[in-house]
């Protein structure tokens, strides 16, 4: 991409989830479902949940602490630390308690909000920092715990999400490694996927009146969610494909927000990419939101199976509604 300043290479990957599993056959106790039922609509066989003292302070830490110490830094070269999540420890902001936690004292540290599209947009947006040539060395994390706002009672969500966190490390680089993006909101379908605020009236003095309340679980349209997913999806990443000058078949790996294997295959099929280059560990860890990605990518770059100079597809979807593609290469 054209810009004043720096290119950008993600040099570094880490990822943290919870101890605890929950598979299909001990979620069919809590609900009425079957291992059959979840495994053939959405291919998720367990999920990952953090206990009652589990922070996502904690795993957004260790996360980022793994791709600083990959990208051969230290906490203290840090510039930036964005944090994409929906759960955060404290509404004020949970990037401060990672930044504390990693001792990354120079670093400024803020919370962005994009639900499952959280890590796309928080790529480009940390990207904007180095581009502009104000930072050298940004971490991104996407970190959720839903389990803290799934509605244990309804089957038809609470089989879907799990607890995890994945970052990333980003640099300024003489390469521009990011090759292009799009990203893009539609708040008239927002009813679609909700973890809303609820106020309750409470009157302070005679004539004034203030809301105060709590989130409701999440509720979701799963239906028109999945309906949005397959018709944008595709659609983002050509465009993005687009910005970058490139072809589909430039693309080696196709890194999709896990939501469901049913969207990552459709997904696919429409943009005639193979499935052998489709990246999918959705099995293990259910849908993580904000840390989807960033958990699937550190999976495949410590195995050896993305390898430096690959070129990625990335796509995020979800709650806004919001959706968004990067196309970018691994390594500097
Ligand atoms: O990050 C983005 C987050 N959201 C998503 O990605 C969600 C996208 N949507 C989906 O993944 C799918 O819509 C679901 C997996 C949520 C649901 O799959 P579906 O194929 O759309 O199922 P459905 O809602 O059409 O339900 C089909 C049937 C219904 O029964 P009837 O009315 O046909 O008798 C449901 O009551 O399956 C029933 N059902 C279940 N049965 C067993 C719904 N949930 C369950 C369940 N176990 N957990």
């Amino acid at each position: 991409m054209k810009h004043a300043g720096a290119g950008i290479a993600i040099t570094g990957s880490g990822s943290a989830a919870p101890v605890a599993s929950l598979d299909n056959d001990q979620l069919s106790q809590i609900v009425e479902t079957s291992d059959e039922w979840i495994t053939a609509r959405t291919g998720i066989r367990q999920r990952r949940l953090a206990n009652s003292g589990g922070t996502l302070a904690q795993l957004a830490t260790q996360a980022a602490a793994q791709a600083i110490a990959m990208a051969g830094l230290t906490a203290l070269d840090i510039d930036l630390i964005v944090l994409a999540t929906s759960t955060p420890d404290d509404l004020f902001g949970t990037a401060g308690l990672v930044q504390a936690g990693l001792g990354a004292s120079r670093a400024v540290a803020f919370d962005l909000t994009a639900a499952c599209s959280g890590f796309v947009f928080g790529l480009v947006t940390a990207s904007q920092f180095i581009h502009t040539g104000v930072y050298r060395n940004v971490v991104l994390i996407g970190a959720d715990v839903l389990s803290r706002w799934v509605d244990w009672s309804d089957r038809r969500t609470c089989i879907l999400f799990g607890d995890a966190a994945g970052a990333v490390v980003l640099q300024a680089n003489e390469r521009d490694r990011l090759l292009g993006f799009e990203l893009r909101s539609d708040g008239t379908q927002n009813h679609y996927l909700n973890l809303a605020y609820q106020p309750q009236a409470t009157s302070l003095l005679d004539g004034l009146e203030i809301g105060q309340g709590s989130f409701h679980p999440i509720t979701m349209n799963g239906q028109e969610v999945y309906r949005f997913a397959v018709r944008r999806v595709p659609e983002v990443i050509e465009k993005a494909l687009f910005r970058a000058n490139l072809g589909v078949e430039a693309v080696d790996w196709l890194l999709l927000h896990q939501a469901n294997q049913r969207i990552l295959d459709a997904v696919a099929q429409r943009l005639n990419i193979a499935p052998e280059k489709v990246i999918s560990n959705l099995a293990r860890y259910g849908n993580t939101s904000a840390a989807s990605i960033p958990l699937a990518l550190d999976e495949v770059v410590r195995q050896g199976t993305v390898n430096p100079g690959d070129t990625i597809a990335t796509a995020g979807f979800g709650a806004g509604l919001t959706w968004g593609a990067a196309i970018f290469q691994w390594g500097r």
